[in-house]
């Protein structure tokens, strides 16, 4: 039995990348052998393989970072999970067929969430939670605007808003990405692509305030959500799909009477190790209780990984991207 994998051996553009067999890695203490369905593709994987992340992996580097998959064997010490058990996380190097990863980074998939969904579920679903509950503070009745609303942020955060209660307005900029965002939930969309998106926005707004900006994008439209927030409003900074990382003026915050608050996940779970546990539990809870329903993914195979990392990178991708292991 051989193990297929991702490698890239230098950095540079995803078509560079290519498949090699390894041996099926045996479980260390405390860690279990993954046979991996499906592997979510994040942007961060798309800057990871070229080089332009912030911190540059040593070569070869084993692309992917999150999973679903079932266990198929148990290292020492490790009996959290039975064999058989379908589990999801995070973890290096999940564009393959197997992985050992510790017990500790597994969550159990619940029941009604299929392999191909929990496979992008972790990261984007805890910071959607983390950033819209805990640093954003969005309560019931009020109002949210996701931006890239067809992303893997983005129709996340749709999803995850409308379970706080709160009314979603999606931005994006193709009407098929604004198809997606509706789909998954938002209850008026606007085209940012417009230049005079404002007045769409306004109109969608109606009688409504803006009580929250939810961006993983950046760049120019960033000011111009912000400009649209009520006083009170909370302006929340997640990434800069863009390349852009916008400037906004510091009168702004003082004449919209509202705040840019900074989300950073993976920063906070690291200093609170419980964080993501929690936030992971409360998510399981919510699907179970259907008051929480994941937004739909985009599904390729593993084996185009190259080309489909490549139509991530070029923003080409709607929806959550997720590559599904045939083997
Ligand atoms: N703060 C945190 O804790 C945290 C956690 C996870 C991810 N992030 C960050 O969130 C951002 C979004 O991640 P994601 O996985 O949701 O990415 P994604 O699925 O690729 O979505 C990004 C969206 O950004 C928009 N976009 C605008 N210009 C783009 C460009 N030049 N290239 C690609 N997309 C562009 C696209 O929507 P339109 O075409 O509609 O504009 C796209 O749908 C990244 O910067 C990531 O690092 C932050």
């Amino acid at each position: 039995m051989s193990n297929r994998r991702l490698v890239c051996l230098e950095f540079g553009p995803p078509e560079n990348l290519t498949f090699e067999d390894s041996p099926v890695p045996s479980p260390g203490p405390g860690e279990v052998l993954v046979k991996i369905t499906a592997a979510g593709v994040g942007f961060f994987d798309g800057l990871m393989v070229q080089g332009l992340y912030q911190i540059k992996p040593p070569l070869p580097y084993y692309p992917g970072s999150e999973f679903a998959g079932t266990v198929a064997e148990q290292g020492d010490g490790a009996h959290h999970f039975k064999v058989g058990t379908r589990v999801m996380g995070l973890s290096g190097g999940s564009f393959a067929d197997y992985i050992c990863v510790s017990e500790k980074d597994c969550t159990e998939i619940p029941p009604n969430l299929s392999d191909e969904v929990a496979s992008g579920f972790c990261a984007n679903y805890s910071t959607g939670l983390y950033g819209l509950q805990t640093c954003g503070q969005l309560q019931p009745g009020e109002t949210a605007l996701i931006l890239g609303a067809s992303g893997g942020i983005g129709s996340s955060g749709i999803t995850i808003a409308k379970a706080l209660g709160a009314r979603v307005i999606a931005a994006a900029s193709t009407q098929a990405k604004l198809d997606l965002a509706l789909a998954s939930g938002a209850d008026a969309g606007v085209l940012y692509s417009k230049d005079d998106w404002r007045s769409d926005f306004r109109q969608a707004l109606g009688e409504d305030t803006l009580n929250v900006v939810y961006d993983p994008v950046g760049g120019s439209i960033s000011e111009t959500a912000f400009r649209c927030l009520s006083p009170g409003g909370r302006f929340l900074v997640i990434g800069f799909a863009s390349g852009t990382i916008p400037s906004i003026p510091l009168n702004l915050p003082l004449l919209k009477q509202s705040s840019i608050v900074g989300v950073d996940w993976g920063g906070a779970a690291v200093a609170q190790s419980n964080l993501t546990r929690g936030l992971l539990k409360n998510l399981a809870q919510w699907i179970q209780d259907k008051k929480l329903k994941p937004a739909p993914v985009t599904v390729r195979p593993l084996s185009s990984a190259p080309s489909a990392l490549a139509e991530q990178i070029g923003g080409e991708v709607i929806g959550k991207l997720v590559l599904k292991n045939e083997a």
